[in-house]
């Protein structure tokens, strides 16, 4: 559904500028997954990726426009006329394609990095706005590093764009320099001199100073009527401007903005899960609007006040946003139709096969632990169900881990592939130490161990562990994540799985392993 009236047009990036950042790749699977959700949020447009950048983004491109129907599906191209043709490529099963195009605008980008005169820069707008016109009626233009770029170029190169056939025009604050009140002031004048009410103003904030989402907001105040931003503020460097942060203080302030979104806010909290589960991307306990303490109150002061009216402290509620209440704990009590409900409230749409499928898992679990936490369900549904290891090589057959005040941790690992089991030990200094060295032993390569995390899934001893991985292997990196009971077993499985997802990874980027 497209943006009403004068309302501001959300434009997601998650997936492109986000996903530039997120250390690891998303497969197309994944890539799938989160454009549902996106979807189901209601933007207006998802950016999902860059198809000239390789054959990987350009499937996940190719997928999520054959995938979603209401939001425009918008690819990523340089001035180049090859990044053009693969963006139209990848865009032709869309219901509503867009391409975007891009180019610096600043001196010091001009000079340095594209080492083009200003003039030269002029004939790639026009000829890449045009060729991708004649592709889609749908184009958009962003003159890179704008907020660092002088005035009288800037509007000289969007209104080449516009006459070439740019309907969106999008002015980014590409290194996240500008202060608020100068940034709407240098919309205001760019949108002003060119007086063109036809086309769409957009902006696009990175978050260098902490001011992406200020920024936005002040851009609307000048009349921007698109903001680009990211799901968590994932993003390049310290991020991209936080799409809920924006939309919530378009909501909870549509008495100072004059104008509103149509973003369903109460997907928020689902999508932010799914976002930072799928990208390995911790979200910080106290970010606003989907962090864990977002809504907690610990101050007796604050309780008082909340006791006695919410709208004390409160200036939007948990509901709105989708934070679940009470975190219920499910046992071996409950039926199909409880654990359903519950899958269903945390936000996960589940085909038949997958809910029975994850329905014989949650009783497997209730077999283990007493309680099953919101928290261990989210874990074993990314882990288990929607968990998208595109081949999986080597598969996990057994282990034994042996520890103790004695000697030196020693484990044995079982690792299945291409029908033929072979088992490895070693010593290691800590038992998941034991556990990567054995595994190492049966690959044909030696990844190294780029990052390693652990956390419980609720803050019940009998938790179950997560654990998330990323391996690297010459240039290329892969990430795998594991939930299990056993902390050890959840350590294993996600090497075991990042090892496959390097396979993938290498086969798309044509890396031999
Ligand atoms: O930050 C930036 O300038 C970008 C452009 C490609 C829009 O990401
Ligand atoms: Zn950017």
């Amino acid at each position: 559904m497209g943006a009403s009236g004068d309302s501001v047009r959300i434009f997601d990036t998650t997936m492109r500028d986000g996903e530039q950042a997120a250390r690891i790749n998303l497969n197309t699977g994944e890539k799938v997954q989160i454009a549902r959700a996106l979807e189901r949020l209601n933007v207006d447009v998802i950016e999902a990726g860059f198809p000239a950048s390789s054959k990987g983004d350009f499937d996940a491109v190719a997928s999520v426009a054959a995938e979603v129907r209401s939001p425009i599906v918008a690819g990523l191209a340089r001035t180049k006329e090859s990044d053009i043709t693969a963006a139209g490529e990848a865009l032709r099963g869309a219901a509503r394609p867009r391409i975007h195009t891009f180019i610096a605008t600043s001196p010091i980008h001009m000079e340095y990095k594209l080492k083009l005169k200003p003039g030269e820069v002029l004939k790639e707008i026009e000829r890449a706005v045009k060729l991708a016109r004649s592709i889609t009626p749908d184009v958009e233009f962003s003159a890179e590093d704008a907020s660092r770029s002088d005035m009288d170029f800037l509007t000289e190169a969007f209104s080449l764009a516009i006459e070439s056939g740019a309907t969106t025009l999008n002015i980014p604050d590409t290194v996240g320099y500008a202060m608020p009140y100068e940034f709407e002031e240098f919309c205001r004048t760019v949108i002003t001199r060119i007086g063109r009410p036809d086309v769409i103003w957009s902006v696009h904030c990175h978050n260098d100073l902490g001011l992406g989402v200020a920024n936005s907001l002040a851009a609307v105040r000048a009349g921007a009527r698109q903001v680009e931003c990211t799901i968590n503020g994932l993003g390049e460097r310290a991020g991209n401007a936080s799409m809920e942060e924006i939309v919530m203080g378009l909501r909870t302030r549509k008495d100072h903005f004059g104008v509103d979104t149509n973003i369903d806010t109460t997907k928020f909290y689902f999508t932010s899960k799914l976002v930072s589960g799928l990208t390995g991307v911790p979200v910080q306990p106290n970010k606003a609007i989907v962090g864990i303490n977002a809504f907690a109150h610990e101050a007796g002061i604050h309780q008082h006040g909340m006791l006695c009216n919410r709208a004390t402290y409160e200036i939007m509620t948990p509901e709105s946003v989708g934070a679940p209440g009470t975190d219920l704990h499910l046992g071996k009590h409950s039926g199909r139709h409880a654990f359903n409900e519950r899958v269903e409230q945390l936000g996960y749409q589940l085909t038949p096969e997958q809910g029975a499928l994850a329905f014989e898992y949650f009783k497997e679990l209730c077999d283990k632990k007493k309680d099953v936490s919101d928290g261990d369900i989210e874990a074993f549904l990314l882990d288990r169900i929607l968990r998208l290891t595109p081949e999986a090589r080597y598969e996990l057959k057994g282990y034994t881990v042996a520890i103790g005040s004695g000697g030196k941790p020693t484990a044995s690992i079982t690792l299945s592939h291409d029908g033929t089991d072979t088992t490895k030990a070693a010593v290691g200094n800590g038992p998941v130490d034991a556990a990567y060295r054995s595994i190492r032993k049966i690959l044909p390569f030696s990844p190294e161990l780029a990052e390693f995390r652990i956390r419980a899934t609720s803050e019940l001893a009998d938790a179950m562990g997560e654990a998330h991985v990323i391996l690297r292997y010459k240039d290329i990196k892969a990430q795998g994540r594991g939930a299990s009971t056993d902390i050890i077993e959840a350590t294993i499985r996600a090497y075991v799985e990042a090892v496959n997802r390097l396979y993938s990874v290498a086969a798309a980027k044509e890396v031999e392993i």
